[in-house]
């Protein structure tokens, strides 16, 4: 019974977190650090400028930059619900790559990613904004 209750307890907070606009309330920044260093750095860069080797060498070869996430701006409209760089279209960008949204393939598909990867990761790209 105690534990019915706490399940049920547990899924009401997830579902009144996950509705309300504005509650950071999944996303582990310093979680989605540690794996944006894993993952992302090399194009992106530890400032989140774009500016990793990888990054600056397809700036270099004329290829669109990576994204610079410290101005805060981004450019798919994934779900095309008319306002780009919402969570859920930077989710999709990551799981689905920026090719199928008529961006770079540079930007691929990333695998193996959970749920809570990607809550982390976005709060984590949030907080470089400058
Ligand atoms: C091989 C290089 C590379 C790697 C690795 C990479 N990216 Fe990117 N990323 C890019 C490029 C290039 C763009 C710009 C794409 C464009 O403008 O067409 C981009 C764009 C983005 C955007 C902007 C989307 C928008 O709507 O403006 C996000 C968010 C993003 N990347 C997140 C990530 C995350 C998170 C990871 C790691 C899990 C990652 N990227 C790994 C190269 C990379």
């Amino acid at each position: 019974m105690t534990r019915f209750f706490t399940t049920a307890l547990m899924l009401t907070a997830f579902a009144i977190g996950s509705t309300i606009p504005g509650v950071a309330f999944a996303g582990d920044v310093a979680a989605g650090k540690a794996k944006f260093m894993a993952l992302c750095v090399s194009c992106h860069g530890e400032s989140g400028k774009g500016d990793g080797p990888t990054g600056k060498a397809l700036a270099a070869a004329g290829q669109p930059a990576p994204r610079d996430f410290t101005v805060g701006e981004f450019k798919f409209d994934a779900d095309k619900d008319g306002t780009p760089g919402t969570d859920a279209d930077l989710k999709q960008v990551i799981t689905k790559g920026a090719l199928v949204f008529g961006g770079s393939p540079m930007m691929a598909p990333i695998q193996g990613l959970s749920d809570a990867d990607l809550d982390n990761l976005v709060a984590f790209i949030r907080s470089l904004k400058q």
